[in-house]
């Protein structure tokens, strides 16, 4: 399908996000924001692309056509990753239960669940702005913890994630200190929907809520 045919990305409702432990409700609410921006963008940024391409300015010495087409990484996956992050829930267990698939699968990938948690939440606490995100391999089922710097540097071609937590300070200033992502990234673990981890485990490909 051609780029300028393609339907335009709708904004995803959050609604059911409230009432978190550690992460107050008007912290999500500016972040829906900024997740709403980046929707926005990524429809902008392909009708500006395609109204290039339909009156024959496609060109890579084009500097106009190539800031635009390298913002398309940082926007699509500014709108993907916050589709992920937050599908979480209130009030979830800690970490996934050590008898679901999900937790056998940390536990053969990592020694243990702990130990992931530990390796996550060591990454969560470098610094910069990025991502943390527990991959799976589609080609091997092997699970990984990686960093994502801004949006896109640093994602793994065609791999699926299983678990995304954004660790950009406008994830969490609202709530805490620039000096406390630790304290975030606790409350992170005690909002996360396991059960939808555990799904995304099993699916074949990559499904986050604009497939619904
Ligand atoms: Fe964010």
């Amino acid at each position: 399908m051609a780029r300028g045919k393609a339907k335009a990305y709708k904004e995803q409702s959050f609604d059911h996000l409230h009432g978190l432990a550690g992460i107050s409700d008007d912290q999500i609410a500016e972040h829906l924001k900024l997740y709403s921006g980046y929707v926005k963008q990524v429809n902008a940024l392909n009708e500006q692309l395609a109204e290039m391409l339909g009156k024959g300015k496609a060109s890579g010495k084009d500097p106009e056509f190539a800031e635009l087409t390298r913002r398309l990484g940082f926007e699509y996956n500014g709108m993907i990753l916050h589709e992920y992050y937050f599908s979480n829930r209130p009030a979830a267990e800690p970490a996934p239960a050590s008898g679901s698939g999900l937790g056998k699968a940390l536990a053969d990938a990592f020694g243990g669940i702990d130990v992931w948690r530990t390796d996550f939440q060591a990454i969560g606490d470098m610094r910069g702005i990025g991502w943390v995100i527990l991959f799976q391999d589609p080609a091997t089922d092997r699970l990984t913890n990686h960093w994502i710097s801004l949006h896109q540097d640093g994602v793994p071609a065609g791999f699926k994630p299983l678990l995304v937590m954004d660790v950009w300070e406008h994830a969490f200033m609202r709530d805490y200190k620039a000096t406390e992502k630790a304290k975030y990234v606790e409350a992170f673990f005690r909002n996360v929907d396991w059960q939808a981890v555990e799904r995304r485990l099993h699916e074949a490909a990559a499904v986050r809520p604009a497939a619904a």
